[in-house]
């Protein structure tokens, strides 16, 4: 059967990493999660010295771009795909607080952007994967066959990233989740390199009332909709 690749963007904690990854599991595609790849830069410019607080020292950031090297792993006990910063095991470390305060800051920057368009470009050469982020249908696969485009009130994905958290043991207060989510929601749609929005042939979901198994049969359908074109 012919592989096709699916693009999957849309506004933070709206549930697409889950809907990318079950559905990579049930067709047997590759799932990459392009905002993985962006909390792990986050994270390395954070161990490195690039960031005074919140204040991030882009020239330092710059000089250190060749030395990052992001890959994931499949984890078989979480049948998820782990990401490695430099061969370090970090898929905890990239979900912090810390990390998401400051990963819209790094995810602006156009080399940044450059170097992880690239490499999610070579992950998905083959075709035959499933990429989420932001910009995944409009720059990094402009072509792919399945473009979706998620969204859920602001208030629900605060509500679902704090039930994450908690369920990890990790500290979470709702009201500053909320602020963040917001936050990022208007630094995605206003920076200027590849801002979130929208492409033209994605087909358009909110999910704020679906259950996970209602909006993985949706997307399902929508895929053996594609392939019998
Ligand atoms: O999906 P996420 O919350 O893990 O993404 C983390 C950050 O990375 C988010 O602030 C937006 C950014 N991002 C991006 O700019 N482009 C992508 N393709 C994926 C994520």
């Amino acid at each position: 059967m012919r592989k096709i690749t699916i693009a999957i963007d849309g506004f933070s904690s709206c549930g697409k990493s889950t809907m990318a990854k079950d559905l990579a599991k049930t067709i047997g595609y590759v799932y990459v999660d392009s905002g993985a790849m962006y909390r792990a830069v986050t994270l390395y410019a954070m161990e490195h010295g690039c960031f005074d607080g919140e204040r991030l020292d882009v020239e330092k950031l710059r000089g250190m771009m060749n030395d990052i090297r992001i890959s994931f792993q499949f984890n078989p006990e979480t049948c998820k795909p782990d990401t490695y910063l430099n061969n370090r095991k970090v898929e905890n470390l990239i979900r912090s607080m810390e990390v998401s305060e400051r990963v819209s800051i790094v995810a602006a920057l156009d080399f940044v952007r450059a170097e992880m368009v690239a490499q999610q470009q070579a992950f998905g050469k083959e075709k035959g994967v499933v990429m989420d982020g932001r910009d995944i249908g409009t720059t990094v696969f402009p072509d792919a066959e399945l473009k979706i485009f998620l969204t859920a009130s602001p208030e629900i994905r605060a509500q679902r990233r704090f039930d994450e958290l908690k369920a990890k043991g990790q500290e979470a207060n709702f009201e500053d989740i909320l602020e963040n989510v917001k936050e990022r929601d208007y630094l995605d749609q206003h920076r200027e390199v590849s801002p979130l929005v929208q492409a033209k042939d994605a087909i358009l979901l909110d999910n704020s009332n679906l259950t996970i198994e209602q909006q993985n049969e949706w997307l399902l359908e929508q895929f053996k909709l594609k392939i019998e074109d």
